[in-house]
């Protein structure tokens, strides 16, 4: 498979292919990914909650965003990479971010980097993108803003709402991102925002009209716990969980009753010299 690129990605967008993107927090999960001919793979800063079981994403650090970068970075051969600027880590300033996105890129061996926020970051994507780094843009609900939004609440729900999310997404593809994420608004919103912009939407709980979609891996392959709050967007395609957890079970009972491991899992010793050393 050819290395996707910037220009791979545009193509794509201008022929209307939809532009596949999922999250990927280490080495395996990446590899899958791009196995799986993923177009994107973004180290989200989801990986605060699926891969380092922290209540939400305003814990993890900017130096193990990196981390995780890196590892994803040596299993991703062919997709776009994507690292998502943690909070903290780029709302100061521009010049904050752009040291940050720099990291990125040296530190973290990321394509590009994604952050959060409409119209008050468009000096800030600028910026980045003037020292030639492609920016991911995120509008709509932000998780990093959950405490000033209420929640993790549906947005553009409203006339007024709808309107602050295209102004937002406008203001951001003037500002120079690349594409970007559009969260949980209602699809017939992401529908026409998407139609109203020259760059890619990636919807995630956005709906079928935007240029591509995106899904945290974990949950989309079932590899959780049963029990745990899926938002409504998620479709589980796999159950990893249930998989791992049958091939455990039964090392387990295997070690257990002394059925593995078995001679085939064993070295052998020439018969002289077991003979010799038993002596
Ligand atoms: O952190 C993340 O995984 C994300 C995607 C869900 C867009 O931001
Ligand atoms: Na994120």
């Amino acid at each position: 498979r050819k290395k996707v690129t910037i220009g791979t990605l545009r193509a794509m967008h201008k022929r209307g292919e939809p532009i596949t993107m999922i999250t990927a927090h280490d080495f395996p999960s990446a590899h899958v990914a791009d196995a799986a001919g993923m177009d994107m793979v973004l180290v989200g800063d989801s990986l605060a909650m699926v891969a380092l079981g922290m209540e939400d994403t305003s814990e993890v650090l900017l130096e193990e965003m990196l981390l995780h970068c890196r590892s994803v970075a040596r299993a991703t051969r062919a997709a776009f990479t994507v690292g998502d600027l943690p909070m903290g880590s780029y709302e100061i300033a521009p010049e904050q971010a752009l040291e940050t996105a720099i990291r990125f890129v040296k530190e973290g061996r990321m394509q590009g980097v994604k952050l959060e926020g409409g119209k008050e970051m468009a000096p800030t994507i600028a910026k980045i993108t003037q020292a030639g780094i492609p920016v991911l843009g995120h509008v709509g609900l932000t998780p990093q803003r959950q405490n000033a939004l209420g929640g993790f609440r549906v947005q553009g729900k409203t006339s007024d709402g709808a309107m602050k999310v295209l102004e937002d997404a406008l203001a951001i593809q003037e500002a120079g991102c690349f594409a970007m994420v559009l969260e949980a608004v209602p699809a017939e919103v992401a529908s026409i925002i998407t139609e109203k912009l020259s760059v890619p939407t990636i919807g995630i709980g956005a709906g079928n009209g935007c240029s591509g979609q995106v899904l945290v891996q974990v949950d989309m392959t079932g590899n959780f716990p049963p029990g745990r709050f899926l938002p409504k967007f998620v479709k589980k395609y796999g159950d990893v969980w249930s998989e791992s957890l049958r091939a455990i079970e039964t090392y387990r009972d295997e070690v257990k009753s002394r059925q593995y491991p078995a001679p085939e899992h064993t070295y052998p010793i020439p018969k002289d010299q077991l003979e010799a050393f038993a002596e």
